[in-house]
């Protein structure tokens, strides 16, 4: 199989780059590799994907319609004919979209117009959009009850950030290509995916960081945050289910919440990166953030009904996964072994 894969430098994009060429499968990665966070960590996994001699990488800018649509043009260098495509490519992050909303509509609305362009004309098998958990909002603010967890069948109408609603922005853009255009398109809404290889913006990589620095840890709405923590082998497990086609009924749009279906409260989170760098975290405790939501809680029913989707990674050991990784990543010295 040949695939599409936009945002392949970037965190998940990656991850199913190299699940996919381990397989035997051929990839045609595309990413503008900005400078939203640290470049280098984006060179460094397209390193390990170069490895596989079936990884095409194309550095393109999805925002220009002309860059993207050569990647779909079977005469230019790709050479198109993609049996998938899957749309990571994204300016992600909730707090940055207060300061850069132009960002969020480049590239997640035009640059997600131009693929859709390019699948409209191209005619893959099949499309996958990653969507996100952030179109559910914040549950205080739509008045359901705090802590039921998020359908795909609930109403998504008010998007807590900017981000939220150019991500719901690109699932209606796909189910009006998918109608109009006969493509079978899946969107996943993708609940705070951690795990190796993971971004520098995210609580995960920041917490480890600063507590392995003896710095305070900023803990917002005083800690007592739930998140639907879910790994990145899990996801890339959903993933490759929707490239296979599994749960396809043809063309036609769908939506699946990939999550791990047991929100977990921020504390455990660190519980687990203390445990995992063997060093105690200082709280700071902070007031919530503007754009930010108090929980966040997938029911993956349908993911596990139509896909076979069953996340397997409990948090303290894809936390231990992690830090292992990030330790050899930066070269830092684990807190336990310097004191040995
Ligand atoms: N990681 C999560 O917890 C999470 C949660 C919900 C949704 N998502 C979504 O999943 C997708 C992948 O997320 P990620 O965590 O891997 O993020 P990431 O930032 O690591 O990867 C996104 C990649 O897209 C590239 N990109 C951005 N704009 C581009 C453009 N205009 N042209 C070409 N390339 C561009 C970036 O350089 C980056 O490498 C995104 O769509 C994100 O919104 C992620």
């Amino acid at each position: 199989m040949k695939h599409l894969i936009t945002g392949a430098a970037g965190f998940i994009g990656a991850a199913l780059s190299e699940r996919l060429l381990s397989r035997g499968d051929e990839v045609v990665g595309a990413d503008n590799i900005n400078d939203y966070y640290d470049p280098a960590l984006k060179h460094a996994r397209l390193e390990r994907l170069a490895a596989y001699p079936a990884f095409r990488f194309e550095r393109s800018e999805l925002a220009d319609p002309h860059a993207t649509a050569e990647l779909f043009d079977p005469a230019k260098g790709c050479g198109g004919n993609y049996d998938t495509v899957v749309h990571l490519a994204a300016q992600a992050g909730v707090r940055y979209s207060i300061d850069e909303p132009h960002a969020y509509a480049d590239s997640n609305l035009t640059a997600w117009l131009n693929v859709l362009q390019g699948c409209r004309h191209g005619q893959p098998e099949r499309v996958v959009y990653a969507s996100s958990s952030s179109v559910y909002g914040s549950r205080d603010t739509i008045g359901a009850g705090a802590g039921e967890p998020f359908a795909e069948t609930d109403c998504v109408t008010r998007p807590a950030s900017f981000y939220a609603a150019t991500k719901m922005a690109g699932e209606l853009m796909a189910h009006s290509y998918a109608d109009l255009f006969g493509l079978d398109v899946a969107a996943t809404r993708f609940f705070t995916v951690y795990g190796p290889w993971g971004r520098p913006d995210m609580a995960l990589l920041k917490f480890t960081q600063a507590i392995h620095a003896g710095e305070p840890i900023p803990l917002f709405n005083a800690g007592k945050m739930h998140r639907d923590f879910t790994y990145i082998d899990d996801i890339v497990d959903g993933l490759e289910k929707l490239v296979d086609g599994v749960g396809s009924q043809g063309p036609g749009f769908r939506e699946y919440n990939l999550g791990n279906g047991d929100p977990m409260p921020l504390g455990d989170l660190v519980s687990a990166i203390e445990k995992a760098l063997g060093k105690p975290a200082k709280r700071n405790l902070l007031p919530m953030q503007a754009g930010d939501v108090p929980y966040t809680y997938a029911d993956i029913s349908k993911a596990r009904r139509e896909l076979g989707f069953e996340p397997k990674t409990l948090l303290d050991d894809g936390v231990a996964r992690f830090v292992d990784w990030w330790l050899g990543y930066t070269g830092v010295s684990a807190p336990q072994r310097r004191a040995a």
